[in-house]
Order: structure tokens, then sequence, then C-alpha cells
């Protein structure tokens, strides 16, 4: 078999700090999870941004843009609700710039999500389990109407957030491939969907399907959500969705492993229920490339023994620890 020579960037440039060096992930071609020849699945892997996850791209941009919009000055407290990767990238751009962090998040994540945010030096603050990513959202809000000293850049309604997506994520694919028929993500705040979607749609029209990949309620995958559970966060606009495909949390998990053992891709959970949507719209085409994104490598989810166990064991994992 012919190697097919592609444009490789060894590595990446050269940075003036870590945040600098956030976005230009890699974009790798998964041959065995496509179900047919002409149609090709890429990989953007965000988990080889500096914190690991495509947050980094989010944190960055919310905190330049309060910044540049005078919302923010230096020392000032910040708060934001989040159920990991976001504290995660925000503490780390925050303990860089000088800014005290405290991140609300459900008191069940896993141990490795609140050691990551202590490593980095942010303040927890825990909301009730059971609410999930619902109830920090909430309690942070609160905290934030009685104390104007935070700045609480909230994800779920910045602009910001989309933009990092529209003006890097998407921008990098493009500059990778010249036809994307389908762009496949998770929806968490929407960002990626909204940011990604926008600019895709710019270059190739309605010839581009953007699908979200949603899990089925009372499903939870960690870092996802599904928009029928009530609360639908204020930057996402539906008309830009072609599609949504409720994915089952042991197909996420089947994927996961699957991505490990096939391709030698170490990703988080929700990149396994991101791909098992990416196949079944690969199964639907007769060509074309369809991109879908890797939020965050496995690392984080270790603990959880979704990558070890016996797959048959794994339907005893209790699914709402993993919020
Ligand atoms: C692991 C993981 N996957 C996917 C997403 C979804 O991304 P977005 O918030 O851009 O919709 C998130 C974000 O919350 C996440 O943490």
């Amino acid at each position: 078999m012919a190697l097919e020579r592609l444009c490789n960037k060894p590595c990446a440039g050269r940075f003036s700090d870590l945040v600098a060096a956030i976005g230009n992930t890699p974009l790798v071609e998964l041959p065995t999870l496509s179900p047919k020849e002409g149609v090709r699945i890429w990989a953007k892997l965000e988990g080889t941004n500096p914190t690991g996850s495509v947050k980094d791209r989010v944190a960055r941009a919310l905190i330049e843009d309060a910044e540049e919009r005078g919302a923010l000055a230096r020392g000032q407290r910040i708060i934001e609700p989040t159920s990991g990767n976001t504290g995660i990238a925000l503490a780390m751009i925050c303990a860089r710039k000088g800014y005290e962090l405290t991140v609300v998040m459900p008191e069940n994540v896993t141990a490795e999500r609140r050691q990551l945010l202590q490593m980095y030096g942010a303040k927890v603050i825990f909301s009730e389990g059971a609410k999930g990513s619902n109830g920090a959202v909430e309690k942070a809000l609160e905290l934030a109407a009685q104390d104007s000293s935070w700045y609480m850049p909230y994800q779920y309604g910045n602009k910001a957030n989309p933009a990092a997506h529209y003006n890097g994520t998407a921008v990098e694919i493009l500059e990778a491939l010249e036809e994307v028929s389908a762009f496949v993500a998770g929806l968490g705040t929407g960002g990626t969907l909204m940011g990604c979607g926008r600019r895709l749609k710019e270059a190739f029209g309605e010839a581009v399907k953007i699908v979200a990949a949603e899990p089925m309620p009372g499903e939870p995958v960690q870092g996802l959500r599904s928009l029928d559970e009530g609360f639908i966060p204020p930057i996402i606009d539906l008309s830009l969705l072609d599609r949504k495909i409720f994915v089952r949390n042991a197909d996420a998990i089947r994927f996961t492993r699957r991505l490990l053992e096939r391709e030698g891709l170490f990703a988080g959970p929700s990149s396994g229920a991101v791909a098992r949507v990416a196949v079944r719209i690969a199964e639907e085409l007769d060509e074309g490339n369809v991109v879908f994104l890797v939020a965050d490598g496995g690392w984080k989810y270790l603990s959880s023994g979704i990558y070890t166990r016996p797959l048959e064991e794994l339907s005893d994992i209790d699914a709402t620890v993993w919020w």
C-alpha cells in the first residue's frame, strides 16, 4: 500500500508561553472506523492541548475577550460553573495571568478532576451531585449575583466560546481538508458545534452536515448534555444543527474502547459517543470526509475502569458519577 504523504507540522511551531501554544491540534485519519473505501473518517485530537482538552481554546478566548472589553481587571476574582475541562483550562490560564479562580462543580466528579483543579491552584465549591452540571450552573449564578467582585465568564452564554472554534478549530480543519461532508461533535455548551458549524457552513454551504452527539436522556456521558433535559444554553442556535443523534452510555464506552484497541487512540468517553455517531453518518454517505472532535484524552477517566474492565462488566458502572 502506497503511503500517502500528509501535511505534517512536527512540532507545531515555537511559542512565547503555554497559553500561546493552545490549538493547532492534529487531524488524524482513523481508517479502521471507515465503513467504505470512499468515506474517510478524521479525528481532531484536542487532547494535545496544554491542559489536555478542547476547553483550553475556550478558556483562553473567555479571558482574553473579557480583558479586551475591560470587564476584567488584573487581580479580580473569577467564578465559573463547569463539570471539569473548562475549569481545568481556566485554572491554568488564570494562574498564568494572575487571577484567582473559583470553580463550581457537581460533588460526584472523578478524583482526577478535583486533583487537577487543586494542582493548578483553583478553589472548588461543590454543587449537589444529583443535579449534574445544571446544578453547578444554578449555584454559580446565585453566588455571582450576591457578590459583584466576582466575574463570571459563563461559557454557556458567552459568544467568545463559539468564537474560539469559529476562529480556531474550524479554520484548522479547513486548512487540512478541501472537502468536509459532515462534522460531528458532542454537545455540552454547544460552543464546538456552533463555532465550527457556522464556519464550515460558510465554506461548504448545505453540502456539510453539522451533527450533534447527545447522550440518551437519563444516561449521562461525562461532558455532554441532552437538549431534551430542559436547559438549552443561550449560545445554541438550533437551526445550525442538521441532526442530533442519541447515543447510549454503553455504546459510548464500546466506541471509546474501539478507538483504543483499533487505533491506539486513548480518548475520553464523550469521544466514544461522538465516534459512534461519526461512523453512523459515514455509513450513510457514498464518499467524502467525516470529521469528528475528540474533546479530551482518557487520563481523567482512568479510575472509572472503562479502559481495563471486561466490557460485559461495565454495565454496572454508576453513570451518575461521570458528571
Ligand atoms: C469531555 C467533553 N466532551 C465534549 C464537550 C462538549 O463541548 P461543548 O461545550 O463545546 O459543546 C465537553 C464540554 O463541556 C467536554 O468536557
